[in-house]
């Protein structure tokens, strides 16, 4: 390892970037799609900031290399390592057990131990490439342990700490075999952000329980133990959001309008247009928005040929046996849809096992008459954010379930429980059949609030608490009264 030193990390399982094979058989790196690279360029490039992740292929060796002026910072994973960490403990038990049990969790203690060499190896290559006092900023459910081994490697850095998907109630997170450790783990940070208010009480709930440390919201005092001094931690929510700006620019293109259009017209020019836009996951609800959607056509509430659902589905997670499963299930409940209704002329369903660059997404949500958000329970749910940031129209109609982080803050979307199918049969035909004047007024109101909170604003206020909470715990060697700070986002206003 060179003696390259930073003063701002992140880290997080994948790159920011996509290792990409051209025809010639040269690689080269592409920026992968989602928000979070977009809110920490500008920040790693004035920090003098270097980003740690896997590549996203197994056994990849790479030096550390810039990319449009970040320095990247590769770990290799082994094929076992994705075998027994990535696919395992990170998908077949983490995943499942922070998403409600929705399905079954799988407890393995090879795949723990492989979680804890992981976090391990980046831990250590974190504290490699930071300079003193640095700040590091750790996402995401893969790498809670991070935040402890590397406190205890560097008691010199700031950690912050941000997951991206939900943190269970209690009698869901005591099933875990290694609760202690992940707690403890985590606790390793000087602030942990979460999704929702509700994720933040969920895991502090878990530290009161099984640590016994008391806890008034948002600080959480951990004892002085050993050489290590008390310290206080601070567990809030910070709504994660998207690049609003961006995306409604990308929207407002002649060349986006263009191909909305065209879309439409590839449809048979349907009245109306639903879309459902997921990564492949069981989380999402898609079977019970098709099974709303085919009972609307069953009972003649809607004629295949005035509307038309447009399902992406984005590949995930291929190799985890539940998502195999899921797939098949999906595409055989659309071929019998698209076989029971479809004519020559219309199809039921648009369904599409891809993903797609940006450009095309924009399409899509300006197209799409409404958006449906049928997740059984998703940490916040950036979709939802993207089509009201594409609609500059101030037209469309989000239906999303209240079982997403998103549904917080959007709340003049038609909310629904996506397990009530005969709601969300009502809540599509009150979306199609809803007047202009009124999805005006959702749209205007969704609009306000998506653009109040975006990306960088999250980003901001996660990193002015971090250095806040630095600050103070300095001022008086590690614990001092944080609980006067303006907790802003706790009390997020209801729309
Ligand atoms: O936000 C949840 C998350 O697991 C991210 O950490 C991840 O980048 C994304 O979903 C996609 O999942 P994966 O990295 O497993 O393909």
């Amino acid at each position: 390892m060179s003696d390259e030193r930073y003063d701002f990390i992140v880290a997080s399982n994948r790159l920011p970037v996509d290792r990409v094979i051209d025809d010639d058989g040269t690689a080269s790196w592409r920026r992968s799609p989602g928000g979070l690279v977009t809110a920490l360029e500008p920040v790693m490039r004035d920090a003098d900031g270097a980003w740690v992740g896997w590549g996203g292929q197994a056994d990849l060796e790479l030096e550390p290399f810039d990319w449009d002026g970040v320095r990247i910072v590769p770990i290799k994973l082994s094929e076992d390592d994705l075998e027994k960490f990535y696919e395992g403990f990170c998908n077949d038990t983490l995943w499942p057990l922070y998403h409600d049990v929705i399905a079954p969790p799988h407890y393995h203690r090879v795949w723990w131990d492989s979680y804890v060499s992981v976090n391990q190896r980046f831990a250590n290559a974190i504290a490699a490439v930071s300079s003193q006092g640095a700040t590091v900023w750790v996402h995401d459910y893969q790498l809670q342990l991070v935040p402890r081994m590397l406190r205890q490697a560097r008691p010199d850095l700031t950690i912050g700490f941000f997951n991206h998907i939900p943190f269970p109630a209690y009698g869901i997170f005591s099933q875990l075999p290694w609760r202690v450790q992940i707690i403890e783990g985590l606790l390793g940070a000087d602030v942990i952000g979460f999704q929702r208010v509700a994720d933040a009480g969920n895991f502090s709930r878990a530290v009161r329980r099984l640590l016994g440390y008391s806890t008034k919201s948002p600080v959480i005092e951990v004892p002085h133990r050993g050489a290590h001094p008390a310290r206080r931690v601070i567990a809030r929510a910070f709504p994660i959001s998207i690049d609003v700006a961006g995306f409604e620019h990308l929207a407002r293109s002649p060349e986006v309008q263009a191909r909305a259009r065209q879309i439409r017209e590839d449809l048979g020019n349907p009245k109306t247009i639903v879309l459902g836009v997921d990564r492949l996951d069981y989380t999402k609800g898609i079977g019970h928005r098709l099974k709303a959607f085919g009972e609307l056509l069953a009972e003649g509430r809607l004629k295949v040929e005035d509307v038309t659902l447009v399902q992406v589905a984005s590949p995930s997670r291929e190799r985890v046996e539940t998502y195999r499963q899921l797939r098949d299930e999906i595409e055989q409940t659309v071929g019998r849809i698209n076989g029971d209704y479809g004519t020559i002329s219309h199809q039921a369903v648009s369904y599409l096992h891809h993903g797609f660059p940006r450009e095309e997404m924009a399409a899509l949500y300006v197209a799409a008459d409404v958006l449906l958000v049928t997740a059984l329970r998703d940490g916040m749910n950036l979709v939802a954010k993207e089509y009201v940031a594409a609609r500059f129209d101030d037209d469309g109609v989000l239906v999303l379930s209240e079982f997403t982080g998103a549904s917080d803050e959007l709340r003049t979307a038609l909310l629904i429980n996506p397990h009530d199918i005969d709601g969300v049969k009502d809540a599509v035909m009150r979306a199609i059949e809803m007047p202009r004047a009124e999805r005006r007024k959702r749209m205007r109101a969704l609009r306000k609030r998506v653009r109040e909170n975006d990306v960088t604003h999250w980003s901001e206020s996660f990193l002015r608490a971090l250095a806040e909470a630095r600050r103070r715990a300095g001022e008086t060697g590690g614990i001092d009264a944080l609980g006067e700070l303006e907790w802003t986002v706790d009390r997020a206003p209801r729309a």
